[in-house]
């Protein structure tokens, strides 16, 4: 560089220079742009007409979604659960842990999920059981096994034996991972006999409830919130939490108050409240209660979700689950067996009080809830389950709380970090994001542990795939809508199928299915579906589209960015409670993806043409099925 500065006609050289690349990156820019929406290099062409009609659809993954066959393979199971366990059922936890774990000292089995994951989906009669004094005869009000109601549209039905209750929490509008959650616990849980409350956020926003009532993505459960399988409850912090009679006479801390100051009767105040100290306070009428500070109540916790748990359980009992739990099976046996007290291990940590409790089930008003939820208050309301169960553990208490293993609710756990035995699970998964994915081939050796026979596949593209089978007499554009038009059909005449069932249940007393009824109602079925083909061939064949890559093709696999594939529910770590997706909140599935295979499992089982895993048909009102996700398109 020289001393002195630019000449004014450097200056001047300098400016012109730069005008000149700015001018170049735009017209660069804009050429890009030009030919990429026209397809031409002559800055007098115009863009290309868009075709007037798409009618099909837009094209998602280089295809006509429309035509995505659902699945590469015949004969899913659906039902691969089979029967639902009996609403009497416990589970022994004992059996439970020691087949996941080993023993509590050398945790042998521990890091082995595949083993955990084969045992809890063959040996259900080794660690379920009717106990001697059945639940559903506990008390005279309950109906009878047999009698009680079923789920209709309008009612819930009855349970023969006590509900209980899950809890889940969410601030912030419905989204699509709501919806998931709630179809999840649908889709596999007794419900009859659950109910599920979800906790909304209302120190933040006071109107959550409301809010959540008019949220276009909620709209789809209102029904359900009529029907009383879901309910919206203001979370608000207490200011006083009650405690069942006696705890406080249970800590040490009331006998060090008693010797230092005398009877408690004495000390009551004009309010008719005696503070024992450290935030226990016992009233007038002998009621216990922990009082949170002015302070407290002004600085919430950060991580309010991780207290509102312990709260709630301690409060109304049964399990809380975060909203990132996808449930995959019944619930109830654990649920039911009394002192159901757990939670999961963290990952594969062999500290005895290392909890996780993404999902946690306590009983109401205990003295383990007490403990927990005083525990937590004095720590200044830190309620992280690694320092609440560090706590537990240096109180001695931690016993009291049954740790599972992450093969029973979160079955990835464990291949990170610490690394796993044995083989991998079912499907494979190295990471929480794959089960996100669709596009192919993206799950290395996804079903390296699979040792089942392959499932049989169906022929996709040519002249004989199922969809084209359907559809041999009219254009192939109109596959869909005949097809959409006979399943509306079968699905309405199955509904009538089960109104007249329903009917001759309560004239002859039956409970089960009448075949002969089914049978004779076959040949209208069949007949309404020949009807709804007909008049689909009547319809006006579909205009293609106008640049002739839409719907006016043939669906080939080879272009497909989300081909399907052989994946099925019966395949997505049978065995599990449940799967812990781990956040991602924001992302979506990709078509073909698990949870996509998911979706549309739960989409033909609320549309009444599947099962759930039960095999079981939904009885209760419409359910909107999942909305597609544009980006994928
Ligand atoms: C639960 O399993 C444990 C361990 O196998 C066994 O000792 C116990 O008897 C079982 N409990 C019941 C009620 O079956
Ligand atoms: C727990 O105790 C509180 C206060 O005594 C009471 O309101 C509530 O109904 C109890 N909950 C259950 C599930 O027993
Ligand atoms: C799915 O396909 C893969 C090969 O692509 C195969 O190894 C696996 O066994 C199949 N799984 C099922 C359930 O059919």
């Amino acid at each position: 560089m020289s001393d002195r500065g630019p000449s004014k006609l450097q200056r001047c050289g300098l400016l012109l220079r730069n005008l000149f690349i700015a001018l170049l990156a735009y017209t660069s820019v804009v050429g890009v742009v030009h030919v990429y929406r026209t397809g031409s290099i002559s800055p007098f062409s115009k863009t290309a007409p868009k075709p007037a009609v798409i009618p099909e659809g837009s094209l998602s993954g280089g295809v006509n979604w429309r035509l995505r066959p659902e699945t590469l393979v015949r004969d899913i199971n659906d039902a691969y659960l089979g029967e639902r366990p009996h609403v009497d059922t416990y589970a022994n936890y004992t059996r439970l842990i020691e087949a996941c774990r080993g023993s509590a000292a050398q945790l042998e089995r521990m890091r082995n999920v595949y083993n955990c994951l084969a045992y809890l989906s063959g040996n259900e009669k080794d660690y379920y059981y009717l106990p001697d004094q059945l639940p559903s005869k506990s008390l005279p009000t309950y109906p009878s096994v047999e009698g009680a109601l079923k789920p209709s549209r309008k009612n819930v039905g009855e349970c023969a034996g006590p509900v209980q209750l899950y809890h889940t929490y969410w601030t912030g509008p419905s989204t699509w991972r709501v919806e998931l959650f709630v179809k999840s616990y649908l889709y596999t849980q007794n419900l009859p006999c659950s109910r599920l409350y979800i906790w909304l956020d209302s120190d933040g926003n006071p109107n959550a409830v409301e809010d959540m009532m008019k949220d276009p993505g909620f709209q789809r459960f209102l029904p359900l919130v009529a029907r009383g399988d879901i309910t919206l409850k203001a979370w608000k912090f207490p200011s006083r939490i009650p405690l069942p009679k006696g705890s406080i006479e249970q800590d040490p801390l009331y006998k060090s108050y008693l010797s230092s100051r005398g009877a408690i009767d004495e000390k009551i105040n004009a309010k008719g409240e005696a503070y024992i100290g450290d935030g226990l306070m016992v009233q007038k009428d002998g009621s216990e209660w922990i009082v949170l500070t002015e302070r407290q109540m002004t600085f919430l916790p950060v991580a309010v979700s991780d207290a509102v748990r312990f709260v709630v359980l301690h409060l109304y009992g049964g399990v809380y689950l975060d909203m990132d739990i996808l449930l995959l099976r019944d619930m109830r046996p654990l649920l039911l067996t009394p002192d159901h007290n757990f939670a999961e291990r963290w990952a594969v940590h062999s500290h005895p009080g290392d909890f996780n409790t993404a999902v946690l089930s306590l009983n109401a008003n205990s003295s383990l809830s007490s403990y927990l939820v005083r525990g937590g208050v004095r720590m200044g309301l830190n309620f992280h389950p690694r320092i609440v169960g560090r706590m537990a553990w240096k109180d001695g208490r931690v016993e009291e709380l049954a740790m599972f293993e992450t093969g029973l609710f979160d079955p990835i756990w464990g291949e990170f970090n610490w690394g796993r035995e044995g083989r991998c699970t079912v499907p494979c998964f190295k990471d929480y994001g794959v089960a996100f994915l669709g596009t192919r081939e993206v799950i290395k050796d996804e079903w390296q542990s699979y040792d089942g026979t392959p499932l049989p596949l169906k022929t996709i593209g040519g002249s004989n795939t199922e969809l084209k089978r359907r559809d041999t007499t009219t254009n192939d554009n109109d596959n869909d809508h005949k097809i959409e038009l006979y399943y509306e059909q079968k699905t309405a005449m199955r509904r009538r199928l089960q109104r007249r069932n329903n009917l001759k249940i309560t004239a002859s007393g039956q409970t089960e299915l009448d075949d002969e009824v089914a049978e004779e109602l076959l040949p209208e079925v069949n007949a309404a579906a020949a009807e709804a083909q007909k008049a689909a061939t009547r319809r006006k064949p579909v205009a293609k589209g106008a640049d002739g890559t839409y719907g006016g093709r043939d669906y080939r696999i080879e272009e497909d960015k989300y081909p399907p594939n052989n994946r099925t529910l019966e395949n997505f770590f049978r065995g599990a409670f449940s799967y812990h997706i781990h956040n991602q909140w924001t992302k979506h599935p990709q078509p073909n993806s698990w949870f996509d295979v998911i979706q549309r499992a739960q989409d033909g089982f609320f549309r009444g043409e599947r099962t759930n895993p039960y095999g079981e048909r939904w009885e209760g009102p419409e359910v909107k099925p999942y909305d597609r996700w544009p980006e994928f398109d």
